[in-house]
């Protein structure tokens, strides 16, 4: 039993380094205060390859700069989120000088420009990095997702992604990041593409399950299990990169409730720490867990699905006060 005032980054330090991702960097002292809780920071959107490329050639560091400075000072590690992925990008990427689909050579180059530039730059503070972010298609039997990286360049965009990140830093560790990639459906498509990638001796570490769980969902500690079984088999490390769990299952799109129900906070209590007991007992396999956010006034949920809606599914209210079942999380 661990003492009640102690931090979950500190509770969990001898599993795996628990991480928290970063919004606005203008934050009150309160809000330093919490980031203090991890021992990992993720820019939310800091790092993604519009802020840091938003023009041709234009890169710009300042706010990934100014987040590993904070990190360094904390005394935490830093997760890079994310190089290759469909949103998040500017539309130049995939044009040519003419307005028509860039050709296969010049997105390979926008690419490789990309990559080389951002690993190399942080490569001193970033331990590991987001190469590809939702790459598998969601339904049916499509493999790849129709993005515009794969409409450009065609299947072979995310190995080139992992070599050329590679190049850049070879101690960094790479991760495949994706969402619901716990569930049947997901699961078994990202094991075969991870699976050919490693056959084919592509330089991939590590499979991020982003974790935007919720309350709602009775399968998903069995699943979450089955995930972390079959990846291990890969010999991969896991990480779980954008914990948050909602109020509310998706599809559902109410807006009637304005403040959580009690059933609705103990529901949450339970889902957590049935989810960390799991984790814990991986903690040969995972390398990290990181929260989509501090408290819940911060968190994206509260624009989706439904804008404005308010959902709280982090581990801090909206005031900072932990949570009733945070001081459980550490009990173990
Ligand atoms: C995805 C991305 C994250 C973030 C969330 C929503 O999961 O990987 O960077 O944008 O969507 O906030």
């Amino acid at each position: 039993m661990k003492e009640k005032s102690i931090t979950i980054g500190k509770a969990y330090e001898e599993y795996f380094p628990i991480g928290v991702a970063v919004g606005n960097l203008q934050m009150t002292v309160e809000q330093q205060e919490l980031l203090k809780h991890f021992k990992s920071l993720t820019a939310e959107n800091g790092m993604k390859f519009d802020a840091l490329q938003p023009c041709e050639g234009k890169f710009d560091f300042s706010y990934g700069d100014a987040l590993t400075d904070l990190a360094r000072k904390n005394h935490q590690k830093m997760r890079g989120h994310t190089l290759v992925w469909h949103q998040q990008t500017p539309a130049w990427v995939f044009v040519d000088d003419k307005g028509e689909r860039a050709s296969r050579e010049l997105a390979l180059l926008r690419m490789e420009k990309h990559i080389d530039t951002v690993v190399r730059h942080f490569s001193q503070a970033v331990y590991c990095w987001d190469v590809v972010n939702e790459a598998i298609e969601d339904r049916g039997s499509e493999f790849l997702r129709k993005s515009p990286w794969l409409a450009c360049i065609g299947e072979d965009y995310i190995g080139r992604a992992f070599e050329i990140a590679h190049r850049a830093d070879s101690k960094c560790a790479l991760f495949y990041n994706d969402y619901n990639n716990e569930r049947p459906e997901k699961r078994d498509k990202t094991y075969r593409l991870l699976k050919e990638l490693k056959e084919s001796n592509i330089p991939v570490h590590g499979v991020g399950i982003q974790g935007h769980f919720d309350i709602r969902d009775e399968q998903l500690i069995p699943n979450l299990k089955t995930a972390l079984d079959c990846y291990a088999e890969l010999d991969l490390q896991i990480q779980i990169t954008e914990l948050d769990v909602s109020m509310y299952a998706f599809p559902d799109f109410r807006s009637d409730v304005l403040v959580p129900t009690k059933e609705m906070q103990e529901r949450q209590g339970e889902v957590y720490c049935q989810l960390f007991e799991l984790l814990r007992q991986y903690r040969e396999v995972i390398t990290g867990v990181t929260l989509w956010g501090t408290r819940d006034s911060v968190s994206w949920r509260n624009d989706f699905p439904v804008p404005g809606r308010k959902d709280w599914p982090l581990l801090f209210k909206e005031d900072s006060q932990p949570k009733e079942f945070y001081a459980r999380l550490l009990e173990f």
